[in-house]
């Protein structure tokens, strides 16, 4: 049990299915995330030179884009040497509030000295999904490569809804199934959109892949993705599990509270 100012209350080993750190609050989640964040990103880039990041959407990480934003990590964090990609996006213009790229660039990238050329938005001002997809894969290669291997991000950043989706894979779609493609345009039935995602295999090939996840909302469904039975058709987040790398969980109070129940705890 930790009990420093920023340290997680508790920490719990869901096996295969990662580490789960508790936070007080969102606050503390979300210090948490940026802590992680430039430690991730700092040894890749000590080590090779480059950090190769996919940031998530929604808003769970928006906080932690402020703090990334602002002293120490403004300055501490190694930001020309990060190569920025999003793990899924909604098909919507970049100016769009609902635009994951959009808002990360407007609310936390645009304040911060990373390289303009590093910044990868999906290509959405094409005029077909799919087209954009395969863009967006062919634009990965080219940065990574990794021609004919699956690219490795060094973090890989990802949230969770109440129903279990992770990215922009969701429940009872076939991109849950995806194993050749890196990344998937497909429309998304419960929301009547059309949706781009990094598959799992490219998900799965991150060497640190952290999930943020907070609020009483998603106390029900993190106890059952990370406890219940394999379900990853009603619950795409139990498909995250890393070839080679880490899977952290870093989650608040209210998110964890069904947790004890799970492991007796
Ligand atoms: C998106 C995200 C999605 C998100 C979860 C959690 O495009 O919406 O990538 O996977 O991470 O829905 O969203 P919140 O952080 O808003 O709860």
């Amino acid at each position: 049990m930790s009990t420093g100012d920023h340290g997680p209350i508790t920490t719990i080993s869901a096996g295969e299915r990662g580490e789960v750190s508790v936070f007080a609050d969102s606050e503390a989640l979300a210090r948490a995330a940026a802590a992680a964040f430039a430690e991730i990103v700092s040894q890749a880039v000590d080590a090779r030179g480059l950090a190769l990041v996919a940031l998530s959407g929604g808003t769970t990480p928006r906080r932690m884009g402020e703090l990334l934003a602002a002293e120490p990590y403004r300055s501490k964090v190694p930001w020309a040497s990060i190569e920025f990609f999003w793990g899924d996006e909604r098909w919507v213009p970049l100016e769009s509030d609902e635009s994951n790229a959009g808002v990360a660039m407007r609310t936390f990238l645009d304040e911060v000295p990373v390289e303009p050329s590093r910044i990868n938005p999906f290509p959405v001002e094409l005029s077909d999904a799919a087209l954009a997809a395969d863009v967006y894969a062919t634009r990965l290669r080219t940065v990574t490569g990794e021609t004919d291997t699956v690219p490795v991000f060094d973090l890989v950043l990802l949230g969770m809804g109440d129903d279990g989706h992770t990215a922009s894979l969701f429940p009872g779609t076939k991109a849950v199934h995806e194993t050749e493609a890196l990344v998937v345009a497909h429309h998304v039935a419960k929301l009547d959109a059309t949706r781009l995602t990094f598959s799992p295999p490219l998900l799965n090939a991150g060497r640190e892949i952290v999930f943020l996840v907070g609020g009483a909302a998603k106390a029900g469904v993190l106890r059952d993705v990370l406890f219940g039975p394999d379900r990853v058709d009603d619950l795409p987040s139990q498909l995250i599990r890393p070839t080679g790398g880490r899977l952290r969980w870093l989650v608040d109070a209210a998110a964890a509270a069904q947790l004890g129940d799970a492991t007796g705890g």
